[in-house]
């Protein structure tokens, strides 16, 4: 069976920034509650004219790039995201024309904060299966479309951005690919979700007005169950891999709150200095956490060939997911 490793990432991230300043202006809000509660100093918002899918696009490119890859090359596009462009096409369509992948399939995948694990999760299979070779793994969200500026409670904690990951299989000695986890517990729905626009509550003047076309969360529901649940997925991945926390070289995990992942890290035990968070300058991107979190590690010197890497989400759903991958790029 053959391995699969990650051979390169891409991100992209919007120009314009929403600081905590600038919502203090939108909202009863403060700086040093959003600092205090969450973590977040910023957000990147993407323009109006640019959708999910251009996002996607810029986050793509950037990895085909980085590997020298023509994109006529690309086999599987998997975009993960809860904003595409339309129900329908998917997001992946848009996006395989655009790269000009002219031999690739692709699928959008939802899952919310944990879309981008479980689009790893499937890419790693498609790979260990001896299916496909080179896979295209997206995470695009294109939040601020979907949050409500008249909510303090949600619309301080989103941002826009994309990042992509490329998989293929591993060569001699490496190793890439090790262990994933991922559940599903739709009891969660009530507490974290977009009431309308699907086929339960159409579009009309009624959802408009009700402003039920946004997020709506209860957090502290959310909150307490993703402590739980990243902590529990990840310490039975640990468990049944037989490895001890300082064995982790990397913990990148889903960024929606400072606080979760500061809380997981300290029950797993994981020295700090291993941990990457990165919400203060991003926020939560939903699909696009994880590869922003790997890209600012390898950046940071902290994310190289070798390394043990602890990947874990938990979101909307509820939906939670862990992978464990040794990373295989210089
Ligand atoms: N500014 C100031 N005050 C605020 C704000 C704000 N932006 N938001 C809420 N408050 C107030 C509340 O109204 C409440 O006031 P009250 O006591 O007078 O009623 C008080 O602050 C405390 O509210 P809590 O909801 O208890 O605050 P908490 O500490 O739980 O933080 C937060 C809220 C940040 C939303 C937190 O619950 C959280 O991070 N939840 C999880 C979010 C998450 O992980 N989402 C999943 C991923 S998203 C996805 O999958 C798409």
């Amino acid at each position: 069976m053959p391995g699969a490793k990650i051979t390169a990432v891409g991100c992209y991230v919007p120009e314009r920034i929403l600081t905590n300043q600038d919502l203090e202006r939108m909202v009863d809000t403060s700086d040093a509650w959003i600092v205090e509660r969450t973590g977040i100093r910023k957000r990147h918002i993407a323009d109006p004219s640019m959708a999910t899918s251009d996002m996607a696009v810029e986050a793509a490119r950037e990895a085909l790039l980085a590997r020298g890859m023509d994109p006529a090359d690309v086999e599987v596009i998997i975009v993960c995201t809860v904003t595409p462009d339309m129900m329908f096409p998917s997001t992946a369509c848009l996006v395989q024309d655009r790269l000009g992948c002219r031999h690739a399939w692709g699928f959008d995948l939802i899952a919310a904060c944990s879309g981008f694990v479980y689009g790893l999760t499937t890419a790693a299979h498609f790979i260990r299966a001896g299916a496909y070779r080179r896979i295209l793994v997206i995470g695009a969200d294109t939040m601020s479309r979907i949050v409500n500026y008249r909510d303090r409670t949600t619309c301080v904690l989103f941002g826009d951005a994309a990042g992509a990951f490329l998989v293929e299989p591993t060569e001699e000695g490496e190793v890439g690919f090790i262990d994933s986890y991922n559940i599903i517990d739709g009891s969660g729905a009530p507490y974290l979700n977009m009431p309308a626009g699907g086929s339960r509550m159409p579009p009309s003047h009624e959802t408009v007005e009700k402003g039920l076309h946004y997020v709506h969360q209860d957090g502290q529901q959310v909150f307490k169950y993703a402590v739980r649940t990243m902590y529990e997925t990840c310490q039975l991945v640990l468990d049944r891999n037989s490895l001890r926390p300082e064995d982790i070289g990397v913990f990148l995990p889903h960024q929606a709150n400072k606080r979760i992942i500061t809380a997981v890290a300290s029950r797993l035990g994981l020295p700090e200095d291993r941990v990457i968070i990165n919400i203060d300058e991003y926020g939560n991107t939903t699909a696009a956490t994880i590869p922003l979190a790997a890209r600012d590690a390898m950046r940071a010197g902290k994310l190289r060939r070798g390394t043990l890497t602890l990947i874990a989400a938990v979101g909307a759903g509820y939906t939670a997911g862990v992978n464990l991958w040794r990373w295989e790029i210089d």
